[in-house]
């Protein structure tokens, strides 16, 4: 096997961005440790999910909403699990749980962090080999340490995120997260099963071309936003464009490919869907905080999406995300 040491694994950088800070703990690199493990074995039963043993008979007619609800589970299970039992974790809120999961145990107490998460994003594409994803926001918790955390640390506004992270199962499995001094990508080796540092400091670019949106809700929009598309598809050689527009339903790999290429993610608000779909506290946190510390903006149309008070577990939130000229086009557009 030929590692190739200039490349840092997830671990060894984690601990090396401790060497500036000499009172942390190394908590965090252990709670990122313990999620990028989470992730592996994710990893593992995403890349079997064509196979029998997970999905069941391949010749079963219902197999997209039992298989989906397989996979979403044992992503939840896995995360549950190494977060319950790691030390850095006092609590956690998911997706999948209509309740926080409040750990309360002697270590536990003593953790420093609450953790919210989307196991498994973009779940309706599993059983037809797209990518999907991982989302996590890390907070300090604001409750006293040494009991049991409490609800209030799960509602803090996503500025107040320590870190926030995805990991996307795509053509190759990735990690990228963020802190406030950067957000850094890590490409899972299979050869030795390690997460190595394969982008470091990664900036949304300024200026982008691809927009991303549900185009099959187009009627279903606000006005303005409607208007904004339009401008997109309009564009040409002459005004900046052309636009391109690339949606693949998991927004783990919608945001990540305008992140590193520079774009566009919308999810506006629709007839139907009024306050949009996407969760706030472990879909659009995240990538907010991310994106911002890349270097872009992210929005509900009226206001910074880190700034939003949370007022419930599973809220949702129009989002509107990328590179920041391309935020202030929509905005211009759209008359915000
Ligand atoms: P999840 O699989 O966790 O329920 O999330 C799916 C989300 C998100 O990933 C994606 O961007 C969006 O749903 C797609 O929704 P539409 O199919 O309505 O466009
Ligand atoms: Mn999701
Ligand atoms: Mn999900």
């Amino acid at each position: 096997m030929n590692v190739n040491r200039k490349v840092l694994t997830l671990d060894e950088f984690t601990i090396q961005q401790l060497r500036d800070f000499p009172h942390a703990t190394g908590e965090l690199s252990n709670l990122l440790r313990d999620i990028g493990l989470a992730a592996k074995r994710v990893n593992v039963e995403v890349n079997k999910a064509g196979l029998v043993d997970i999905l069941g008979d391949a010749g079963a007619v219902n197999v997209q909403g039992e298989d989906v609800k397989k996979l979403d589970i044992f992503a939840n299970n896995q995360l549950v699990g190494v977060l319950r039992h790691g030390i850095s974790c006092a609590g956690i809120g998911s997706e999948e749980l209509d309740d926080v999961v409040i750990f309360d145990d002697e270590v536990s107490n003593n953790s420093k962090y609450v953790c919210l998460f989307d196991p498994l994003d973009g779940s309706g594409n599993i059983d037809v080999n797209v990518s999907i994803g991982t989302i996590f926001g890390i907070y300090r918790r604001i409750s006293e340490r040494g009991k049991a955390c409490e609800r209030a640390d799960f509602l803090q506004p996503g500025i107040r995120q320590i870190a926030a992270g995805y990991v996307v199962y795509g053509s190759s499995t990735m990690m990228v997260y963020a802190t406030r001094r950067g957000v850094n990508g890590f490409t899972l080796d299979p050869s030795i099963g390690e997460f190595t540092l394969s982008h470091p400091n990664i900036r949304c670019p300024e200026n982008g071309k691809i927009y991303s949106v549900n185009h099959g809700n187009f009627f279903q929009y606000p006005e303005n936003i409607q208007r904004y598309i339009e401008v997109c598809q309009k564009k040409d050689k002459t005004n900046g464009g052309p636009y391109t527009q690339r949606y693949i339903g998991s927004m783990v790999a919608d945001v990540h490919r305008n992140l590193i290429k520079g774009g566009l993610f919308m999810y506006p608000p629709t007839r139907d869907k009024p306050g949009g779909k996407l969760r706030l506290l472990y879909e659009c946190n995240p990538f907010a905080f991310i994106v911002e510390v890349a270097g872009g903006r992210a929005t509900d149309g009226k206001q910074r999406i880190l700034e939003i008070q949370p007022v419930e577990l599973h809220q949702r939130s129009p989002l509107f995300i990328g590179s920041t000229n391309m935020m202030t086009e929509l905005e211009t557009v759209g008359n915000f």
